[in-house]
């Protein structure tokens, strides 16, 4: 499968481990809408649901496997038959289905939350993935909490699944616990020390409860992944998952990472909208990427130097993500500079003397105002000229 080896697979799951956030539950209507935006961003697969978990969500596997013909459909299931054999039902119109079984890998998970052992465990993944197997040949099996997990075992258990007939192993990070050279170098260890690891994709699986969910899905492609599993807006169980924007946008801002993905970047803020609006879930203005905030400049020496050249300020050019455009906000933190851009705009042009006068009247109405808007700036001007 794996062709050109720069290439990163880009696995979205806000349809599983997003919508399984408290109030961000959709109808099977609203997931199409989500899955056919997602099919035009070129996500390489969607996670569609957990079907066992209830008739509705094995229902919208159903219609999403209808609806959607380019990404490979994903369904989730634990390391059990009645789990499998629900994803392998609701899979069934699929054109490129793939099943997403695994079992904990952490001594804590091990003991804690199956009270079992190592060799138990790794015996339930091998005959979770060889079941699974007999239906559906694309098989992901991911290794819970693997950010804990001791290495050797996780490398035990990655070489045995991906010999049962795994195609992609996932190593999630489970608890947001890694620090992202941790991450980094489990991914490197399994690279180096599972001798059929060439025969399976590694995907990284991360989750932002210490706000390091990009960076360690960074670390884990520097290091040898080369699918990303994240949400749009980063939402998901707790703090969140990784954001799919903000890894594509820096694959795509450092070309000498040398990766690259199949997405089309200028449709992140429709999408981004559409999600937050659809799970009743607001972006936060200072979100990367996608942030109502992320090109907002404010103060005035930003203000300066973006007008001067906004690559001053600018890394990344709103249109490539879809972003209206840049915006210089009037606040009482701006400067003669903006303050002048924007009279410009609406169509007056004042020499310094005379924006200077101007200047001191918008300090005043700033000082009493959030941000100044158009209309503010043309009473502004009808009380100069009055003057
Ligand atoms: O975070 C996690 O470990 C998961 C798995 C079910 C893949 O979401
Ligand atoms: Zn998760």
């Amino acid at each position: 499968m794996l062709h050109d080896p720069n290439r990163v697979y880009v696995f979205d799951t806000t349809l599983r481990d997003g919508e399984q956030v408290p109030g961000c539950q959709l109808t099977t209507p609203e997931k199409i809408e989500i899955a056919k935006e997602l099919e035009a961003l070129g996500v390489d697969v969607i996670e569609a649901g957990f079907p066992i978990s209830s008739p509705g969500d094995f229902q919208s596997v159903v219609e999403l496997s209808k609806a959607v013909s380019e990404p490979i459909i994903c369904a989730l299931t634990r390391a059990n038959k009645g789990d499998i054999d629900s994803a392998v039902a609701a899979l069934k119109y699929a054109k490129r289905p793939r099943i997403h079984t695994g079992i904990g890998s952490s001594d804590m998970h091990i003991k804690h939350k199956f009270n079992s052992t190592r060799e138990d465990i790794l015996a339930r993944a091998v005959e979770a993935v060889k079941y699974a197997k007999q239906f559906v040949e694309d098989i992901e099996f991911y290794a819970e909490d693997a950010g804990r997990a001791d290495v050797h075992f996780l490398a035990q258990m990655v070489e045995a699944v991906i010999a049962a007939g795994a195609t992609v192993v996932n190593i999630p990070d489970t608890n947001g616990y890694c620090l992202p050279d941790q991450y980094g170098s489990k991914i490197k260890f399994l690279k180096e020390n599972v001798k059929n690891i060439d025969q399976a994709i590694i995907s990284v699986h991360c989750h932002n409860d210490l706000g390091l969910a990009t960076a360690n899905s960074i670390a884990g492609l520097q290091n040898g992944a080369r699918q990303i599993e994240g949400t749009i807006n980063g939402i998901g169980e707790r703090a969140g998952n990784t954001s799919i924007e903000e890894v594509v946008m820096i694959l795509k801002t450092h070309q000498a990472l040398g990766l690259h993905t199949n997405i089309n970047t200028k449709n992140f803020y429709e999408l981004s909208r559409m999600v937050s609006s659809q799970m009743r879930m607001p972006v936060q203005p200072n979100k990367a990427i996608v942030g109502s905030n992320a090109f907002a400049h404010s103060s005035g020496i930003h203000q300066d130097g973006f007008l001067k050249n906004r690559e001053n300020y600018e890394i990344i050019r709103p249109e490539d993500v879809g972003f209206p455009d840049a915006s210089i906000v009037l606040t009482a933190r701006s400067g003669r500079h903006a303050l002048k851009f924007h009279l410009e705009r609406l169509g007056f042009n004042l020499s310094k003397e005379e924006l200077g006068e101007v200047y001191h009247r918008f300090l005043t109405v700033a000082d009493s105002k959030l941000d100044i808007n158009d209309q503010d700036l043309l009473s502004m001007m009808a009380k100069q000229q009055l003057a």
